[in-house]
């Protein structure tokens, strides 16, 4: 049994990241029948910004939370739930200037709690999140970062996406792109041929956590 989560975020009806997202999730399940699968979608029901209520009560011990308290954390708490549960997570990641949605960030933010996702000590940073969790981070961007004249310094969506997931303690992270989709229908096609490629071989052969615990 699997547990695949799959986090949209492009308000786009007609996304490249929703069809690719869509169509790694159907790869998979042909391979693997009895996952479960749950989407959120960020930007139907788009996560709200942290708040001062929300950061007092994430770093009040749990056993001293007031009701309002624990309410204020209620999202955050079922949506880190999902990642727990979780053994595949599959992202689509739409760049939006120069940077992942702000649906996104604001996601993040949610799942990113001291003490549940992450803690600190002498010896830095440590990711709270389970070792095993495949994630699958599914890029689309108008331009090209790792050639021509944009220059990678100016990508903050796939170097974003890698330190965060990483600080989580999710180390095992694909990032498949779909780029250059500003480039006219031939090339941007190409690119996203390049792309369902790339995630046919990946959903075959992607360890699943049965085979990474044998
Ligand atoms: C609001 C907005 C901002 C964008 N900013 C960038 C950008 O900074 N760099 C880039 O290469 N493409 C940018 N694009 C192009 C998108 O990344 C590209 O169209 C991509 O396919 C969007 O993903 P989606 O089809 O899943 O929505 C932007 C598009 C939108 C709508």
């Amino acid at each position: 049994m699997h547990n695949m989560l799959i986090v949209n975020s492009s308000p786009r009806s007609n996304s490249v990241s929703r069809r690719l997202t869509a169509y790694f999730a159907d790869e998979w399940k042909a391979k693997h029948p009895d996952t479960r699968v749950i989407e959120r979608d960020l930007t139907v029901d788009s996560p709200p910004f942290v708040s001062e209520a929300w950061i007092q009560a994430s770093y009040t011990p749990p056993a001293q939370r007031t009701p309002a308290q624990q309410q204020a954390l209620q999202l955050s708490d079922a949506l880190i739930e999902e990642l727990m549960a979780a053994d595949v997570i599959v992202l689509g990641v739409p760049m939006h200037n120069f940077s992942i949605p702000a649906s996104l960030k604001a996601w993040f933010d949610l799942v990113t709690r001291a003490g549940k996702t992450f803690s600190y000590s002498d010896k830095g940073p440590k990711g709270l999140l389970p070792a095993g969790k495949q994630v699958v981070a599914i890029v689309s961007r108008g331009g090209v970062f790792d050639e021509g004249p944009a220059p990678a310094s100016s990508d903050f969506q796939v170097p974003y996406l890698r330190h965060m997931l990483s600080f989580l303690g999710l180390e095992e992270v694909t990032v498949i792109a779909a780029d250059r989709q500003g480039f006219g229908a031939e090339v941007a096609q190409q690119s996203v041929d390049n792309a369902v490629q790339k995630l046919s071989a990946l959903a075959a052969h992607l360890p699943s956590t049965a085979a990474l615990a044998a």
